[in-house]
């Protein structure tokens, strides 16, 4: 935060509890001591007595006590109001008819026709989003959606990757970061598959609640003002049992809604995340239309942060875990609290020795990868894929890679139809193109082929 966040935001806190504003000599004081100035400055440069600045800070640090419930002092003050905010950050959200508006931007923003500058106070709605938690590293990741959306001014992105890899979680992030770049922030989840026209509905609400008049179409309040648009959990409007990123009949119409998005001329962004990146997505990229896909992986080494969370031992042993695991923060913290459980800790033991799973389920041997309580959160990934994927996983899963450049040399599966599942399971993240001797084969998600 700059020093005129912090004065708008405590100045908002203070006087929703009190129903009075900060007074210009309280602001000065607040200033003045974040420019490490001392009384004696403050009062000079204000043109009061030393003895008045030093009664009215003593009155200030009580009142911001009683505020952030907290205790406010002049060496402290900067820290406890900044940790403030970001834990009100998301709490303060008040619901005014269908539309929730989080308190810490409550002004207007820029006019319609500003041009796109730092905007210290955006409207927000981030009542969908998850909170702000720990978070490691992604600086690459943050760093290539910073660079699509401030610098390329990309207006579709889709971030797309298994269940749990973090999608949510970084743009979360992401959103920190950016904010003061946008006029409206609005996190719409899309677990309830609300048709087009009603999430039009719902965004059309939110950027009406300060424009008037009213604007004829979404597109119109992208070009008016600088709008980031995250709609989470896409892959609910997409057909389950069939190849990944097909529309449910009833939500055909999104895909020409991301069209109009990536093709219209306007200042704002909507970014999609996804389980399966959307089909209609490859012909905008062909059409070097202005959109960008991130396929999320795992975590690298900062996956360690997590196994330091739950107290593992053994670091030597690590990566090696995070390897078998693929850096998936969700598995690793599922196989972390396994490993306390049965093995108070120690990857050792588990690596050398992974426990059984039951009799009679899945047929697990002791070298494989253990799955134990990641069974719900695999399975219902599985659940989507087609039958043709699932030949395919299971066909080749005792091999390394599949090349698809040759026959499959399967009386059951055409070739056309293994490109298909290919093509389908790399949608899905559950695929990744490797080349090796010049020519392209696909890996298939270990764990994935071990479940299987
Ligand atoms: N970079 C990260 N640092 C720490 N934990 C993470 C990170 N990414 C994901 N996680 C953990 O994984 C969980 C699932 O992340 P989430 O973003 O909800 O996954 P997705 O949206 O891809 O399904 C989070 O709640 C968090 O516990
Ligand atoms: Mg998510």
């Amino acid at each position: 935060m700059d020093i005129q966040e912090v004065l708008n935001w405590t100045d908002e806190q203070v006087f929703a509890k009190t129903g009075k504003h900060l007074e210009s000599l309280q602001k000065s004081i607040l200033e003045g001591i974040w420019q490490h100035q001392d009384y004696y400055e403050i009062a000079e440069n204000n043109e009061r007595s030393y003895d008045h600045v030093k009664k009215e800070a003593w009155k200030l640090w009580k009142l911001l006590s009683d505020v952030v419930g907290e205790d406010v002092k002049k060496s402290n003050v900067f820290s406890v109001l900044e940790q403030a905010e970001i834990s009100e950050n998301h709490a303060n959200c008040l619901q005014i008819g269908n539309i929730n508006i989080c308190s810490e931007q409550q002004r207007s923003p820029s006019s319609p026709n500003s041009s796109p500058t730092q905007n210290s106070s955006p409207i927000i709605d981030l009542i969908d989003a998850p909170d702000l938690t720990d978070f490691y590293n992604r600086t690459t990741e943050l760093n290539t959606l910073k660079q699509w959306i401030l610098q390329d001014q990309i207006r579709l992105i889709t971030i797309y990757g298994l269940s749990g890899i973090g999608k949510s979680v970084l743009t979360r992030q992401l959103i920190e970061q950016i904010k003061p770049e946008f006029d409206y922030i609005i996190w719409k989840s899309l677990t309830e598959t609300p048709t087009l026209s009603s999430l039009k509905n719902q965004l059309q609400q939110f950027f009406a609640q300060s424009q008037q008049p009213q604007l004829p179409t979404i597109i119109d309040y992208f070009r008016n003002s600088r709008c980031l648009v995250i709609l989470d959990d896409l892959q609910n409007l997409f057909q389950s049992g069939e190849l990944a990123g097909q529309y449910l009949a009833e939500h055909k119409d999104y895909g020409q809604f991301w069209q109009q998005i990536a093709k219209n001329h306007h200042q704002s962004c909507v970014i999609l995340l996804s389980w399966e990146k959307p089909r209609e997505l490859a012909t905008l990229a062909a059409e070097k239309q202005s959109t960008r896909t991130l396929n999320l992986k795992g975590l690298s080494a900062d996956a360690e942060e997590i196994l330091k969370e739950h107290g593992l031992t053994d670091s030597q042993k690590w990566p090696e875990l995070i390897n078998l695991y693929q850096g998936h923060p969700t598995w690793l913290n599922i196989i972390a609290s396994t490993i306390v459980e049965l093995f108070d800790g120690s990857v050792s033991l588990f690596l050398g020795n992974p426990p059984q799973p039951p009799l009679g389920k899945g047929g697990l041997k002791e070298e494989e990868i253990f799955i134990g309580d990641l069974s719900p959160i695999i399975e219902s990934q599985l659940d989507r894929l087609s039958e043709l994927e699932k030949k395919v996983i299971s066909r080749f899963s005792e091999d390394e890679a599949v090349e698809i450049s040759r026959q499959p040399g399967l009386s059951e599966i055409s070739q056309s139809e293994l490109w298909d599942a290919i093509q389908s399971l790399v949608r899905r993240g559950l695929a990744e193109k490797v080349i090796a001797g010049g020519r392209s084969r696909f890996l298939l998600n270990p764990v994935f082929k071990k479940y299987i």
